[in-house]
């Protein structure tokens, strides 16, 4: 982990991977770009759904022979500077609703330009010459029991490119989420309200609290 200090503060870069900008995963790293500031470190927050931007194009100019950089997502697009800004933080800080079993389109679309051009062609390794530690939390209606049996070696396969930014990696499921504020006005009787809304009020305190933790630095 990169200390504090004054002269040399943590670069700690926040990237909201919902498109609503205020609600489960907004609100965790809200508190996790609140815990960063209070740690003094240098903290940028990003709604990706504000940006224009695509997946990847398959151009593969990062991985012509000869490039000057070769860990640089070469398409220019509205997601370029953040892909450069994340490269050159210590820390990424992210979070991603979980959409038919799969982190959401946005969020998948950040993660090949900012992981393919860290991925050798030539022996796998990784080119990315950095070191960024990443949190990703990921909000779902699917309960701890039915991640646990459905979703949880999918998301280790999913994610396990991240490794390529050489740092720590960690994922933080956030099962049975608050999806509407008031069940009643929608048709999802597949839902218990009452029952999502007591889980929101003593379950969503806890991963608020830790997301001020991780972006402090202090675990
Ligand atoms: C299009 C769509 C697909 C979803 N698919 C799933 C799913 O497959 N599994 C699940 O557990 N939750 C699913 N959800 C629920 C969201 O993951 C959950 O409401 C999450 O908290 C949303 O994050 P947000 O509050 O930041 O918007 C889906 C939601 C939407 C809008």
């Amino acid at each position: 982990m990169t200390e504090n200090s004054p002269s040399n503060p943590r670069k700690v870069i926040v990237v909201n991977g919902s498109p609503r900008k205020n609600w489960c995963t907004a609100q965790i790293l809200h508190s996790a770009r609140d815990g960063a500031r209070d740690s003094g470190a240098e903290v940028e927050y990003v709604d990706l759904y504000d940006l224009t931007f695509s997946g990847c194009r398959s151009c593969l100019a990062c991985k012509r022979k000869g490039i000057a950089n070769p860990c640089k997502c070469y398409w220019n697009d509205g997601l370029s500077e953040l892909l450069e800004k994340i490269y050159r933080s210590d820390v990424l800080i992210t979070g991603a609703p979980i959409y038919f079993g799969e982190p959401a389109a946005g969020f998948r679309a950040l993660f090949e330009r900012l992981i393919f051009p860290a991925l050798s062609y030539n022996d796998y390794s990784t080119q990315f010459r950095g070191r960024v530690d990443t949190t990703v939390f990921m909000p779902m209606n699917a309960p701890r029991e039915y991640y646990d049996a459905h979703y949880v070696d999918r998301m280790n396969e999913f994610f396990a490119p991240m490794r390529f930014l050489n740092g720590k990696t960690e994922r933080i499921p956030v099962c049975d989420t608050l999806q509407v504020s008031d069940y009643s006005k929608y048709d999802m009787r597949g839902f218990d309200g009452d029952h999502k809304k007591a889980r929101h009020e003593t379950e969503f305190p806890k991963i608020l609290e830790l997301a001020y933790q991780i972006g402090a630095g202090r675990r």
